[in-house]
């Protein structure tokens, strides 16, 4: 049975594409729903680009009248996947979704997570703190930001003369080889809701 695969993303979403493009020739699981935050948000184009639907909701979809939730119900979602979503999700969907809610964070959690913790303010405090080495963090998403159990974790080094942007690259590597294929063992594991 085909699992259905939904994507949150709040910004440009290049870990969003890799992941619809890494199962797109897989007979197992599809990223069939992409859904951001930001009308204007780059991800959206990205999907729609490559044949997945993608839509925006607004603050009061998300956390006061259940459409969001309603609609990865309609759409049998079996995973939902974080790529760069900045806001809590509501208790109604964690629990629906109880241990189907994985996020990847920029960093080596629990070190530099948090609200307001995301993208390159990441980079700028692992620099700052003056670590030898960075990293992701794929986690589950609970109640609160960036503190559910971890699932996986890869590390880089920090060299001397890092910035931002040279920091964020080599992260941005480890996400893209590896959130895909930890997505896929995960499909093996939980089952089908449909
Ligand atoms: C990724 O590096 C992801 O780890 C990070 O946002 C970036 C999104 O890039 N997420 C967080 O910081 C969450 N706190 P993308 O839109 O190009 O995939």
């Amino acid at each position: 049975m085909m699992r259905n695969i939904a994507i949150l993303a709040s910004g440009t979403g290049t870990n969003a594409e890799n992941i619809i493009r890494y199962f797109s020739n897989d007979n197992r699981a599809k990223v069939n729903l992409v859904l951001s935050n930001r009308s204007q948000a780059m991800v959206l184009e990205r999907a729609a680009a490559l044949g997945v639907d993608a839509f925006f909701f607004d603050r009061s979809q998300f956390y006061d009248t259940g459409e969001v939730l309603m609609m990865l119900q309609r759409r049998e979602s079996d995973l939902i996947v974080l790529a760069g979503f900045l806001w809590l999700v509501p208790a109604a969907v964690i629990e629906a979704f109880r241990g189907r809610i994985i996020n990847i964070h920029p960093a080596l959690l629990p070190r530099f997570g948090g609200k307001g913790m995301y993208g390159d303010r990441v980079h700028r405090a692992v620099l700052d703190a003056g670590c030898s080495e960075s990293g992701i963090t794929i986690h589950y998403v609970n109640e609160q930001y960036d503190s559910g159990d971890i699932i996986f974790q890869a590390r880089c080094p920090v060299l001397p003369d890092d910035d931002v942007q040279s920091l964020a690259a080599r992260v941005h590597e480890l996400e893209y080889r590896h959130y895909p294929e930890v997505i896929s063992r995960m499909m093996d594991q939980i089952g089908s809701r449909h």
